[in-house]
């Protein structure tokens, strides 16, 4: 076992990154959200390819690439900066485009391997709280305490909506469930890793729970763990 390392893994939009970010606050460990660097590779494919299907030409780009994810230097609401070789693309990431790409960049295993061997690399330092879809499954399955935070398709597409409204961008909610449920089916059915809990993560529905009481549930499972 890894001491100090938690992992949490859950489908698109489950509250998990937000929950994830709150928990490594309060306990002063990093926090480091995997779907980054997915989001990271599909947008240099997208810039540099136009499409995401041509799967040799995006492991390759996947093996080349250089993400940087650096603490915030601008106010807007993000965790953190993102780097790909060089240039920012914290927001562009966060694209319809990149959200419909996304799963399908996922499945190719060798994506995975490039990623997986650079997130292990941060993982074995230990005090991180580390946030994906094979977190505890494949990425850290020695972590300490693992979590598989879920919820309804239809509050993820809700709680996803009101933050594109915040963000002051337009996008339909029937799109936004769509591209959830579309997302799931992809992430849950790909031979390589995919998201489902681990058989030692602990389950938590965040249906009809706060981000606070998410957080709250967290901790209170961290703070009562056998040391
Ligand atoms: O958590 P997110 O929505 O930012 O993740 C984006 C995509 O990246 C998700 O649809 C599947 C993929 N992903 C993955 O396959 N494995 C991870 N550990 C993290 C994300």
């Amino acid at each position: 076992m890894i001491q100090n390392t938690i992992a949490i893994d859950g489908p698109a939009a489950s509250g998990k990154s937000t929950a994830a970010e709150a928990l490594a606050k309060r306990l002063d460990f990093l926090y480091f959200d995997t779907g980054v660097m997915y989001r990271a590779v599909t947008w240099a494919v997208l810039d540099q390819l136009g499409a995401v299907d041509d799967e040799d030409a995006v492991s390759q780009i996947a093996r080349n690439i250089k993400i940087d994810v650096n603490p915030a230097t601008v106010a807007d609401g993000r965790p953190n900066d993102v780097l790909v070789n060089g240039r920012d693309i914290t927001w562009e990431i966060r694209s319809a485009a990149v959200n419909a790409g996304v799963s399908p960049v996922s499945t190719y295993p060798q994506v995975r391997d490039a990623m997986t061997v650079q997130q292990r690399r941060i993982g074995v330092g230990g005090m991180v709280v580390m946030v994906g879809r094979d977190i505890g499954t494949v990425v850290m399955p020695d972590a300490e305490m693992k979590f598989f935070i879920n919820a309804s398709a239809e509050v993820r597409a809700q709680r996803r909506y009101k933050e594109v409204l915040e963000r002051g961008l337009s996008e339909r909610y029937e799109d936004i469930l769509a591209s959830i449920l579309l997302r799931d089916q992809i992430d849950s059915s790909r031979t390589v890793a995919p998201l489902r809990p681990a058989a030692d993560a602990i389950i938590i529905d965040s249906d009809h729970l706060t981000r606070e009481e998410v957080v709250i549930t967290l901790l209170d499972y961290w703070s009562k763990r056998d040391v």
